[in-house]
Parts: C-alpha cells; structure tokens; sequence
C-alpha cells in the first residue's frame, strides 16, 4: 500500500476527468421493485471532488422503512422462495453475486468514486474486488452452518442437538467511507445464514448500494430478501432502529450515534452489533525497520484521506528512532498531493463532504491551541472541492483532544515515547480499541506488546490489512460484535437446543 502513495499533480485539477458512468435516478428498493418514496420527497447526493449535485435520490420515511419490513419479513417466513432455497443455491447466488460484482466493477468502482471522491484507484483495486471477495468467502458458508450433539451432562436418556437458524429481518446502517465494501461485510454473511435483509446506505453515498440492488434480482436472490431505503440518519435510520419488525441492527459509524442505537434499540430488544471507529496507536519502536515503518505509516493514516475507521492516526514513535522515521515520514508526506479522484494515477481524493472538510480543519487549529506543531500540510486546497492537504502533527501529547478524538480525515499525530512500558500505556490510554500496529524485529517484544494492546486487531511489521477470513471489531467505545470469518456466522444466526428424551 505505501507504495503506492506517490505524487501525481501539484495542483487539483481545473478540468476534472469526465464520468462515464450513468447514475440511476434515486428510488427505494423494496419488495424486488425500484419505487419513489410515499412522500415524493428527494436529497441530492453530491460529487466531493467538485461539490456538484451528481443526481436526486429518494427520501425514506417511517412508512416507505415499514414497507420495506414487510417485504423482509414476507420474504423471511416458511415457504417463501428465500426459506425454500437449499443452502446449496444460496451458495450460488451468493457466488453470482460475486461475479456480478465483478462484470460491473468499472461501473462500480466509477460510480463510488464520484460519490465518495476516493481515488478511482482504490475503487477499482481496493474497495469493489473486496467486495466481490466478501461474496465468495461467505458463499462457502451455507452449506457449512451447523449445529451439535450435546452429551447430557446430568445424566438420564436425552440426545441434544442445536441448530443455527437464521435471526430475521436484519436492519443494516452503514456509512460513506467504503460503501460497497461496508455492504458486503454485512449483506453476505446476513444472506448466507438465510436472513432478509432492509439496507440503509449512509446519506453521502447511496449509489453503489443501490446498483447492487439491480444486482441481486440478477443473481437470482428472490424478491424482498434484500431491500434498500434511502435517507438520513435521524429520520430513515431511526424508523429502522425504532421499527418492531425488525430483529437485528448491524451499524458501522459514530460512537455517538452507536450510543443512540443501543437506547433506542432496547425498546425492542433488538439485536445489536456495533462497529464505531478509532484513534488507532501505532507504536514504532527504535529497533524496527524504521524506512518500511514510515512508509506503511503514511498508507496507515492516508490511504481513503484517512477516512477510515482503523486509520493508524496516532504514531508513537520510541525516541531512540524518532529523527530516522520521521526523516523518512516527513519527506514522504510532502510528496504526496491530492488529485482529480477519476484520474488512475491520483492516490489522495476530496474528503466526503465540505462539513466534514471544515470539522477535521477545525482539529488542526485545535492541534495548534493545543501546542502541537503542524510539521507538514494543515490546510485545504483551493476552493472546489473538498480536497485537504495530507497533514502531520508533531509535538503532539497524547493528552491533546488531536491525540483523543476521531478526526477521521488526513491528520497524523505523531507522538514520542521513552520506552516499552510508557509505549503500551499511552496506546491503550484512549476511550477507543479498534486497532493497532506495532513495529519491531524483536520477536518476543511483538508478542507481548500485541497480547498487552487492547484493541481487536493488532498488526505486527504491517498495518491496515484486513481479509474475509478474519474477525474484525472493537474493544471498548469501538463496539462489539465481531464482523467478517466465522465470527459473522454467529452475529447472524440465533441458537436452538433441541431436546429429545429417550426413556421408554
Ligand atoms: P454517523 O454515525 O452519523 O453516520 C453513519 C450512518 O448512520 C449513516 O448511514 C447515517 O445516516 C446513520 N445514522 C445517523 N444517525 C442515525 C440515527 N440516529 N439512527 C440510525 N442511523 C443513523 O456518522 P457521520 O455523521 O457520517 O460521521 C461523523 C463521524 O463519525 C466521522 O467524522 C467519524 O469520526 C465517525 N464515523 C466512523 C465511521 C466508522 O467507520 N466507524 C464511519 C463514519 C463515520
Ligand atoms: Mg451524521
């Protein structure tokens, strides 16, 4: 991923690369059928490279997310075409689904680049093949769930067995920073144990989720097993939250919303799981190879303009190898500059929206109220757009609100320590612990330094790698639930244990 984060212009381009691709005007997606919303009501999405209105799209109120219930729920009893289907099919229209993706994805990869203003280059290498690899992995999935025989503990004739069954109608909020690839941690695993599914993509960016949408009639995935409703968050979100047809709630996005979900979800003893970001340590020690470390560190904090909810956003540095890394970091970092997101060469894009551009602009100058140095970059780039300069705080205490807080943009804040045991203190003292990386060539230190970090990845000599086969999720305030592998299955099933006795 370092590699990769090279300069491309000095200056964002004046003409920006025209799109080919066509968005669908906005409906919702519910019951297998592209419908307005009752209301009539429409938002606009826009393109953050330009800031322009890329097309209208439908507003979901209370009724539009209770039709979209229905049709889950519909779709979710005994007999339906979704119940009927053998794990066997599932597979493969989970594997169809997949190679949809992939037929489409230069058409996907465009259209989330246009909502996003991520780099065509991670849309088309990073964020739509993953997606279509997240549909693989869990098409091998429903024909391996199962239960177990139970050895009667107490004694007496009984055989138990349990079975996985799936849960219901499953109510999945997602957010703007890798939408298709968000979808598909939570659709996928959710189809395999034989859910239904009401989708709400975040308001930034629906227009992948509802591409996928067309995708999934393609695939064969019957009507109303998968819908999508269109809106904000305290409106549409909160129905779904809210709505006692739905069973589970899957939620990515902020710790504070994330709080709001669990209040409101208790009303209906909703299933929750929840993904909420972090301000994720990364500890270089002096011993490491301090060149690859300050490589991988800028792909840590500016790969997706450190929009990212593991993003490596606090990089402790041992003071023994502090001028060496930040040598390497420093020079590396000036060179990156941010680009027309359509261009294949561009590695840095716009942030999501110019709201979001002015709240991690604000956590600059708070940085610098706070003391902090600003090393490198620290301000936006021209005027159109929402393009920032990477940006590098040095001087920075891990007391600072820069150092506590989720800027979720590219702002580095580099921090020094004296040795092991202040290094593990500081990057466990955060209300977060989503993530962490740790560099060194000391084989014993990694292993311990890893087992002592709470947080639920801990990437040793690498950072910001995640695969379908591995649990990922958070300790404290970053939520709970494991998502992706195996540990996906157990979010999206319920348990039953079946009694038999076997007395005369
Ligand atoms: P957000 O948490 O408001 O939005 C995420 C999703 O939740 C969107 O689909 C939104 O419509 C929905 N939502 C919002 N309020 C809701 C409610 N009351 N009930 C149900 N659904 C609701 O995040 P936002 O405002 O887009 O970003 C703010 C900050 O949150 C970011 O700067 C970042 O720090 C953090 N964040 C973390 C993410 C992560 O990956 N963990 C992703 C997005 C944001
Ligand atoms: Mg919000």
């Amino acid at each position: 991923m370092a590699e990769t984060l090279t300069a491309t212009s000095e200056d964002i381009a004046v003409e920006l690369t025209p799109s080919k691709a066509s968005p669908k005007p906005g409906k919702l997606f519910i019951g297998g059928e592209f419908v307005d919303a009752l209301s009539g009501k429409t938002f606009e999405t826009r393109n953050p490279a330009t800031g322009a209105v890329i097309t209208d799209i439908a507003e979901a109120g209370t009724e539009d997310v209770e039709l979209a219930v229905r049709a889950a729920r519909k779709a979710f009893e005994d007999g339906s075409p979704w119940r009927k289907m053998s794990p066997r099919d599932r597979s493969r229209a989970l594997w169809k689904l997949a190679e949809l993706i992939r037929q489409n994805a230069d058409e996907l990869s465009e259209l989330e680049t246009l909502d996003t203003g991520k780099p065509i280059f991670e849309s088309s290498k990073f964020d739509i093949p993953q997606a279509a690899e997240c549909f693989e992995y869990y098409a091998g999935w429903p024909t391996k769930i199962a239960g177990e025989t139970i050895a009667n503990t107490a004694g007496g004739e009984a055989l138990v067995y349990t079975l996985r069954e799936p849960i219901g109608v499953c109510g999945q909020i997602i957010p703007w920073n890798f939408p298709l690839q968000m979808l598909s941690w939570k659709v996928a695993p959710a189809l395999a144990c034989g859910n239904t599914i009401v989708l709400k993509p975040a308001e930034q960016t629906p227009l992948t989720a509802l591409r996928f949408a067309e995708l999934t009639l393609e695939a064969g995935i019957p009507a109303g097993v998968f819908n999508v409703v269109t809106g904000f968050g305290p409106t549409t979100g909160a129905a779904m939250v809210s709505n006692p047809g739905i069973d589970k709630i899957a939620f990515t996005g902020s710790v504070e919303v994330g709080k709001e979900i669990m209040r409101t979800a208790a009303g209906t003893l909703k299933r929750v799981s929840l993904e909420l970001g972090g301000k994720s340590p990364n500890v270089v020690f002096a011993d490491a190879d301090l060149e690859t470390a300050a490589k991988y560190a800028l792909g840590g904090i500016f790969f997706n303009q450190g929009e990212m909810c593991t993003a490596g956003s606090r990089i402790f540095v041992e003071e023994a190898g502090y001028d060496a890394f930040m040598s390497v970091l420093r020079s590396r970092a000036q060179k990156m500059v941010a680009g027309d997101p359509l261009h294949p060469k561009t590695r840095l894009g716009a942030l999501i929206s110019e709201e979001h551009l002015n709240r991690v602009l604000n956590y600059v100058a708070v940085g610098k109220e706070e003391g902090a140095n600003v090393a490198i970059g620290g301000t936006r780039i021209g005027s159109k757009g929402y393009f920032m300069k990477p940006t590098v705080l040095e001087g920075v205490t891990n007391q600072m609100r820069v150092a506590q807080e989720e800027i979720f943009g590219p702002v580095a804040s580099v921090i020094k320590f004296k040795d092991i045991e202040e290094g593990i203190r500081e990057a466990n003292n955060s209300q977060f612990g989503l993530a962490a990386a740790i560099w060194t060539r000391d084989v014993k230190k990694a292993h311990n330094v890893a087992k002592r970090i709470k947080a639920g990845t801990v990437w040793i000599n690498t950072i910001s790698t995640t695969d379908n086969a591995v649990p990922f999720g958070g300790y404290k305030a970053s939520g709970f639930g494991r998502e992706l592998g195996r540990a996906a299955i157990d979010l999206y099933t319920e348990t039953k244990s079946v009694w038999v006795d076997l007395n005369q």
